[in-house]
């Protein structure tokens, strides 16, 4: 996924966390197209020499001092993780920091026992009141064996947050809910009615969007696809197209998009039995099933004012049609219909072929692309046709 092309990153790394954050952090940056300089501190350039940095960027390494003296400037973000405390001092002290004009985001590293609600709120306000942004450590640790422990924000979440910080930012402002993954439709405690999606299309919604600016409510059933570290997506995890259903019309309200990606199941069990269904003597069992509520149809027809409304279609045949009365049925802006039977398209593959159905008749075929390609040209006609509302 290659984003980042002509855009220049400054990774300050430092102190023992290099061991085990650094190379990852530098991978994924570098693989997205990002031309990575890599500066270590003194403490960190015991650990990992110059050379492995420099294998690691493809550029010369520089040190922490250099950066003092010849400036910071040139970059598009500058990231520094892990930071010691002694680091964010002399950053703050330095007349060559004081002048950096470009989003620069600090990730400490807090040794398990200093690692406190305290400390993190003081971190937090130092660095806001320079303007620079804070990368908390959520539930991770840097584990670097006889060393011991760092609490750090994940290489992971670190390299979400840059692509953020470097976004175009043309979704600030605005908060998009996306619904994603399969429902889980419970029989008994051990057998559920489910589908194939992994949720890998609404992830790749959520994350192209919040690169771009926006607050994205996650609203998903049980994934099996990770969903993305970064402070804009709030995940509101669900199970059953009910719950799905109670979830987004209670969130949707203060959104200006809603795109409802999820693979919400049509018919749920009409009774849940407490104890196993046991087996029986007939060589067939039917479950009863009732029909769940339409979470689309219910925004498409919420009374007063309703967020610019994106469905999807998971279609197997006459995909044109079905698509077109999707749209009118459900009083959607934009349908995007993937035909699930073609190889590369649809659920549980990391491509997709989406035909989009907008309102007012025009209809725009998409060559088969990443999900992340696809989610961004979603995201471009929503922009686009937000515009003409
Ligand atoms: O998750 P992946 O593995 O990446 O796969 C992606 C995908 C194939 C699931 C995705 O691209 C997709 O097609 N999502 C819609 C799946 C679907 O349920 O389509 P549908 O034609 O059955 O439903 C039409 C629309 O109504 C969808 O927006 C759906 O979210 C919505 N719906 C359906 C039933 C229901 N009870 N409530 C709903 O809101």
């Amino acid at each position: 996924m290659v984003r980042g092309i002509g855009l220049k990153v400054l990774l300050v790394a430092d102190g023992a966390g290099v061991l085990c954050h650094t190379a990852p952090l530098v991978t994924s940056l570098v693989r997205t197209g990002l031309s990575v300089r890599l500066s270590l501190t003194a403490s960190a350039q015991i650990l990992v020499g110059p050379y492995y940095g420099s294998m690691l960027s493809g550029h010369p390494v520089l040190s922490f001092e250099e950066l003092d003296e010849n400036g910071v400037s040139g970059y598009d973000a500058i990231l520094v993780v892990p930071a010691s405390d002694k680091t964010i001092k002399e950053m703050c002290e330095s007349p060559a920091w004081n002048g950096v004009r470009c989003p620069v985001l600090v990730g400490p590293g807090l040794l398990p026992k200093d690692d406190n609600a305290d400390a993190w709120d003081e971190l937090d306000a130092t660095i806001s009141a320079r303007g620079w942004k804070l990368i908390p450590a959520g539930i991770e640790t840097c584990t670097m064996g006889a060393l011991g422990e760092l609490r750090v924000a994940s290489a992971e979440r670190c390299f979400e947050e840059t692509m953020v910080a470097i976004g175009k930012n043309d979704l600030k402002g605005k908060r998009i809910l996306i619904t994603t993954g399969p429902t889980a439709e419970d029989a008994d405690p051990v057998r559920f009615v489910t589908n194939r999606s992994t949720g890998r299309m609404g992830v790749a919604l959520a994350r192209m969007a919040a690169w771009r600016g926006a607050f994205v409510t996650l609203v998903h059933g049980p994934m099996s696809w990770p969903i993305p570290q970064i402070n804009a997506i709030r995940p509101v995890p669900v199970r059953s197209a009910n719950d799905m259903y109670k979830a987004t019309m209670e969130l949707v309200q203060d959104h200006q998009v809603a795109i409802l990606c999820a693979a919400v199941a049509d018919y749920t069990p009409v009774e849940y039995s407490d104890i196993k269904i046991k087996k029986g003597h007939d060589a067939t069992f039917a479950l009863l099933l009732k029909r769940t509520p339409d979470i689309l149809d219910a925004v498409g027809h919420m009374p007063g004012k309703r967020p610019f409304l994106v469905g999807f279609a998971a279609e197997s045949d006459h995909v044109h049609a079905n698509a077109q009365a999707k749209l009118q049925a459900k009083n959607c802006d934009m349908l995007c219909a993937n035909d699930v039977t073609k190889p590369g398209s649809g659920f549980a593959v990391g491509t997709n072929q989406v035909t989009v159905f907008l309102r007012g008749g025009e209809v725009r075929e998409l060559p088969q692309m990443s999900k992340e390609d696809v989610a961004e040209k979603i995201l471009d006609m929503v922009i686009e046709r937000m515009s003409l509302i």
